[in-house]
């Protein structure tokens, strides 16, 4: 995964637990990068062990820490050098989670040796819609809860994200039940 992701939970303990935590974390995680650059790909195998390493040190389970990273994520490091491609993309919550695979395919751009999730939006109803999403990488379903949750919040849109079909027990791939909380939302 890009350095990119891995800096936000660099970033993201530094500035919520502080640099001694971190460090503390490195170590936990037997890492031997210094720094994480932005624009390089590391291994996945690092992702999984920093998450890990976060979860041990935090005692928080490893499902929160990446739906934590997820909402940082998108306020942080998103927000502050790619917010123009979000709002660009689309003028509201359920317009920019439908051009999700449109946007990473812009990232490649960037960022060539991406390789980018893919989502796909089924069944809108006035209350809500059905968010599918492939990776080929395992257990970050709970990072897209924080990406979605983060997104509505941006939008001004409050949702409940719901795990409804899990590729960790075997599904072909993780779906998401994704409910507007407001009466009158503004998702359109
Ligand atoms: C402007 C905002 C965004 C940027 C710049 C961005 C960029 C990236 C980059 C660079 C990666 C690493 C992939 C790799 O190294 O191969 C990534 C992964 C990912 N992105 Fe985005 N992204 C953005 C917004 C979003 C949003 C809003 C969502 C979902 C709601 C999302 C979902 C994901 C997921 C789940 C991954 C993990 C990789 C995987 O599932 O295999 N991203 N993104």
């Amino acid at each position: 995964m890009y350095g990119l992701v891995n800096k936000a939970f660099e970033q993201f303990v530094k500035q919520r637990y502080g640099d001694d935590r971190w460090e503390r974390i490195r170590k936990i995680s037997q890492l031997d990068i210094e720094f994480f650059h932005n624009m390089r790909p590391y291994p996945d195998q690092i992702s999984y062990q920093v998450v890990g390493a976060i979860s041990k040190e935090l005692q928080i389970p490893a499902e929160e820490v990446l739906r934590m990273v997820g909402r940082y994520w998108l306020q942080h490091t998103a927000a502050e050098g790619y917010g123009n491609l979000l709002s660009l993309e689309g003028t509201n919550f359920q317009d920019v989670l439908g051009k999700l695979n449109l946007m990473h395919t812009r990232i490649k751009m960037l960022y060539s040796q991406l390789q980018p999730p893919s989502f796909e939006v089924t069944d809108v109803t006035e209350e809500g819609l059905l968010l599918h999403y492939h990776s080929k990488r395992p257990g970050l379903a709970w990072f897209v809860v924080g990406l979605v949750e983060e997104l509505g919040a941006r939008f001004k849109t409050e949702v409940a994200v719901e795990l409804v079909q899990q590729r960790e027990l075997g599904a072909d791939h993780d779906v998401f039940q994704i409910r507007y909380l407001k009466e009158s939302p503004s998702h359109v």
